[in-house]
């Protein structure tokens, strides 16, 4: 656990990192994204066409391109200069995708009510102040509009979680500990670099969304579908224990 650390620390080492991060990603984003964040968040996005979405914290922009060739006007932003050219390395010209470095902590530059949709896939636990992202978000949305998130699930992914294993390495269950802590923690993502990640409690989200103005219209925790199971069959596990959780939220 971590004091003192804040946005700028956060953004210099997703800079760091953004390269071996992209290097992970295909047009599908990683396996996780393939296997249980695609799906829900496409499916709670609906029909995008003409829609003007915000991708916030877009990374190597693999979401943006996808709703961009489904017929979306793209926004996308990451405070990472980094992630940003490599975002637009990998954009073809013919998709207009909107790419601009900015902190979605802070998005004055971009005017109230300009998006339809708003969505933010795995960054949110990645900021310092999430509060004043969620003012943003709801500033930035038209009213009615929709915030979808996705974050790693608060519950089990904690500052200390595992698997408790036998000795013969076999998984008896998954330990959770420090849930009521909140604050920033170090995960190993590569060999050497660790990304600071900011952990709140569920009852912190639920209820900063709620003060903020949102309208919670659902939760979901991702689980493996029938047919992507038969294509990586190693997900079974995961119906044991849910790792993300998806809001869907209305202005
Ligand atoms: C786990 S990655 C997810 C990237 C992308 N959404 C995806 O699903 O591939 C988190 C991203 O959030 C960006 N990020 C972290 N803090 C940010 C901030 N304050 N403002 C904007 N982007 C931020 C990082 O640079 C990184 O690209």
């Amino acid at each position: 656990m971590l004091q003192n650390v804040g946005t700028e620390e956060a953004i210099k080492r997703w800079d760091t990192f953004a390269d071996t991060y992209s290097k992970n990603h295909s047009e599908q984003g990683d396996l996780h994204k393939e296997v249980f964040l695609n799906p829900t968040i496409l499916s709670l996005l609906g029909n995008v066409r003409n829609k003007k979405i915000l991708d916030a914290g877009c990374g190597e922009g693999y979401l943006s391109r996808i709703l961009s060739k489904s017929g979306a006007r793209v926004t996308a932003v990451d405070y990472s200069p980094r992630m940003i050219e490599i975002a637009k390395e990998r954009t073809p010209k013919e998709l207009l995708i909107d790419y601009r470095q900015s902190n979605c902590e802070d998005l004055n530059n971009f005017k109230d009510k300009s998006y339809d949709l708003i969505v933010s896939n795995m960054v949110i636990q990645d900021l310092t102040n999430y509060e004043k992202a969620f003012q943003e978000m709801y500033r930035l949305l038209v009213n009615g509009g929709s915030f979808i998130f996705s974050i790693l699930h608060p519950c089990f992914i904690t500052p200390e979680c595992g698997w408790e294993r036998n000795d013969s390495g076999e998984k008896l269950h998954w330990n959770v500990d420090k849930y009521f802590y909140e604050g920033a923690y170090e995960q190993g993502l590569g060999d050497k670099q660790k990304m600071l990640i900011f952990h709140r409690t569920l009852t912190s989200y639920i209820n900063t969304l709620i003060h903020t103005g949102f309208v919670l219209k659902s939760l979901v925790e991702p689980k493996p579908s029938e047919e992507i199971l038969k294509k990586y069959p190693s997900f079974e596990e995961d119906f044991r224990c849910a790792d993300f959780m998806v809001f869907e939220l209305k202005k």
